[in-house]
């Protein structure tokens, strides 16, 4: 499977944050984030594997300053990492207030996402990284590796032993 570059398939997304957007301390919702983030890191996979992309993982967010009504989102991905069907997509949400200014990252994420081909995983091509902010993150992904594998291990075990019955049921059965 031949590489490719980290900048072909870069994505960005610019929102303007709207009031349907805000929650009830009139910040941006932070599940509008996260779809948001998932969003622009899906476009980078697929622009990537030019081929069918699921999420496999979203790891760990910090919502580190809040987004207010005063600005603009935006969102960057780009490929970091790659396996042999996987590909770690490093997201960054960059917040402006439109009218200082002021830009700050508002939260920072690392997406898994796996190619796939009639419900099959396929190889993806590797990665060309350029900058060195790919580079250092390439470094941070890896080493979280191990971290996500056994994450996995815990979301499974989670899955066995809680109820998939709904609520009602349940409480029937007491
Ligand atoms: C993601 C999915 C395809 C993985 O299936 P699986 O049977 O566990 O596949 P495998 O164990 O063969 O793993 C395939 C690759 O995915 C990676 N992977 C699997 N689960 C992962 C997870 N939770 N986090 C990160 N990587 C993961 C593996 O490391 C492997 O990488 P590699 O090919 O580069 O070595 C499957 O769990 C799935 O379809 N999940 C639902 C996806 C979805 O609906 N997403 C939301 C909407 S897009």
């Amino acid at each position: 499977m031949s590489s490719k570059y980290c900048h072909e398939s870069r994505a960005t997304l610019i929102i303007r944050v709207f009031p349907t957007d805000l929650n009830n301390h009139r910040t941006l919702f932070g599940g509008k984030i996260l779809a948001d983030m998932d969003m622009t890191a899906s476009i980078t996979a697929s622009r990537h594997a030019r081929t069918k992309c699921v999420t496999a993982s979203i790891d760990h967010v910090d919502f580190l300053h809040p987004v207010t009504e005063q600005d603009c989102i935006s969102y960057e991905s780009f490929i970091v990492l790659t396996g042999r069907s996987s590909m770690v997509i490093f997201v960054k949400a960059i917040a402006e207030n439109l009218l200082t200014g002021d830009r700050r990252v508002a939260a920072t994420s690392f997406l898994t996402f796996v190619g796939m081909k009639d419900d099959k995983t396929v190889p993806v091509p590797s990665i060309i990284l350029e900058t060195e902010e790919e580079r250092e993150l390439a470094e941070i992904a890896k080493a979280r590796i191990e971290n996500r594998k056994n994450n996995k291990l815990i979301s499974k075990n989670i899955a066995s032993i809680i109820s998939t019955k709904p609520l009602k049921l349940r409480q029937n059965e007491e």
